[in-house]
């Protein structure tokens, strides 16, 4: 694994992803080892994980952004597509998978933090969905999953805005479990796996398809229609513009196209 690191200890596996210069921004690379990571976890002895990022800075800044220059629509249909498909198969994990955000949760991050069963943040935690900065809307859930934590409400304004928030903020708002200080992070999460470790590991998988299968009727149907709404984003002059301005470092300039 190069992008990925990982720990087991006491029956927790810790999943560390490790791009720290890039503020964790997830390639192909760091999705495919992911893939693998949570397939294996599928299948070992590990009663729960945590997913967290390598660095002081980001859980995840997003999907990385110098991968998306000269997409076709087909490559950002195939693109969302993946990425659905890797946070499916963390949010149907049969066993407990919580996100330790420990700073910027973007994008793509904010998307991976939100497939997980729960969400514990740092007091130094950003949460947004900027890629309407990008001409484009988020391709690996967060229009769906967005919605079912915070509702529709703070779901339009959080998709449509870009806006950050805290971790303090997130929490009010349901986003994630718990809020607590930088140092507690860890530890936080663990507690809670360790309550979970003492209950039947089939009940455990019981909660988690019966509480994910709520939500399942308009769940498919929303991914899919996401998936075919980002690629048509894909396709337009304005993401070639997004793209490009934040890899220039500078200003976009949309002409709605
Ligand atoms: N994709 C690719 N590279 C990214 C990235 C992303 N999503 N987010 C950050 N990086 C890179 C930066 O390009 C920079 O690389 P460089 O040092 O080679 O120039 C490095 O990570 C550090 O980021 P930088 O922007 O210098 O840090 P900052 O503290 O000034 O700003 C953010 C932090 C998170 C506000 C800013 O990086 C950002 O806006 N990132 C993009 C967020 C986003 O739009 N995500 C959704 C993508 S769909």
């Amino acid at each position: 694994m190069d992008t990925i690191i990982t720990n087991a200890e006491n029956g927790v596996l810790t999943i560390t992803i490790n791009r720290p210069d890039k503020l964790n921004a997830l390639n192909q690379k760091v999705l495919s080892e992911l893939r693998e990571v949570i397939s294996s976890f599928y299948a070992d002895d590990n009663a729960g994980a945590i997913l967290t990022g390598s660095g002081e800075k980001a859980f995840v800044a997003g999907a990385d952004i110098s991968e998306f220059t000269g997409l076709s629509k087909e490559e950002g249909q195939q693109l969302s597509a993946n990425g659905q498909e890797i946070f499916n198969l963390i949010e149907n994990c049969p066993k407990p998978i919580i996100a330790a955000v420990n700073g910027f949760a973007l994008g793509g991050g904010c998307e991976l933090a939100m497939s997980c069963h729960m969400r514990v943040a740092s007091d130094a935690a950003k949460f947004g969905q900027p890629e309407v900065n990008l001409g484009i809307i988020p391709g690996y859930g967060g229009t769906q999953r967005l919605t079912q934590l915070v509702g529709k409400s703070k779901s339009m304004e959080l998709n449509m805005t870009g806006d950050m928030i805290s971790g303090a903020e997130a929490e009010r708002l349901g986003l994630v479990n718990y809020c607590v200080a930088a140092d507690d992070l860890i530890s936080k999460c663990q507690e809670i796996l360790k309550k979970i470790s003492r209950k039947a590991p089939l009940a455990i998988a019981g909660v988690i398809k019966c509480v994910n299968h709520y939500y399942n009727s308009s769940h498919e149907d929303g991914m899919t229609y996401e998936n075919q709404a980002f690629a048509e984003c894909t396709a337009t002059e304005d993401f070639k513009e997004g793209a490009s301005a934040f890899i220039e470092k500078r200003k976009p300039n949309f002409e709605g196209k």
